[in-house]
């Protein structure tokens, strides 16, 4: 088990002792503006690979780009204003997608994105546990990012991640560093209910 960070310890309170992987992984958005190489990234993906789905159907696509590289361009270009002032410093950019039918049948999912979803986390977990950022971001346009990145009606995009090393907050724009810091969650009563639905 790793020791959480004092950032994380002050600002997480859990009311029961979980693994620190959990919750030590963040948002972060300052990042170097390093590129990351193939051998960074693909673990990242790796760890999506493994995630659970119905009908171990894997309906997760990752449409990644590497900085400093023509894909990049493409990628960065998708994002709006507010996410490419802080991704402008990230190691990679990666577009999400979930195919929304059966390999087997081609009947329509119900759960693929409930699937893509885990798969996502799985990312998140690994590059949290490598010391890399990963953040998601739905900030950009989901219309250009299907023509530009070609892709099929099939699969639905879910989300952008900008993956990258981390940098102190000093790094981001000034309207931003007050925000760098892990964020709270709702009590477990609000969100847990035996037996019947309660709002
Ligand atoms: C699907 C998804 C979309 C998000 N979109 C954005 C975004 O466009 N820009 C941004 O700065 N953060 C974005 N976030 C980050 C969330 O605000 C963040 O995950 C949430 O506040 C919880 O904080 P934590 O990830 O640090 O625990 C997104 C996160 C997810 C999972």
């Amino acid at each position: 088990m790793t020791k959480l960070p004092k950032e994380v310890t002050d600002a997480r309170k859990p009311g029961y002792d979980i693994n620190p992987l959990i919750l030590g992984r963040w948002s972060p958005r300052a990042m170097t503006g390093e590129a990351l190489s193939e051998q960074e990234l693909m673990p990242l993906f790796e760890a999506a690979r493994w995630a659970p789905s119905s009908y171990n159907n894997q309906p997760w696509r990752f449409v990644y780009a590497r900085r400093d590289t023509p894909a990049w361009k493409k990628l960065f270009a998708l994002m709006g204003e507010f996410n490419q002032g802080w991704t402008k410093e990230a190691g990679a950019l990666a577009v999400v997608l979930s195919k929304r039918t059966f390999e087997h049948n081609g009947k329509p999912s119900r759960t693929h994105a409930f699937d893509t979803g885990s798969a996502w986390e799985n990312l998140a977990l690994e590059a949290s546990s490598r010391g890399l950022v990963a953040h998601g971001m739905e900030g950009f346009d989901y219309d250009r990012a299907r023509k530009d990145l070609g892709v099929p009606e099939d699969y639905e995009i879910m989300c952008m991640v900008a993956i990258g090393k981390r940098a102190p907050a000093s790094k981001l724009p000034q309207e931003l560093q007050g925000k760098e810091m892990p964020s709270d969650r709702k009590p477990l009563k609000e969100i847990v209910m035996e037996g019947t639905f309660r709002k």
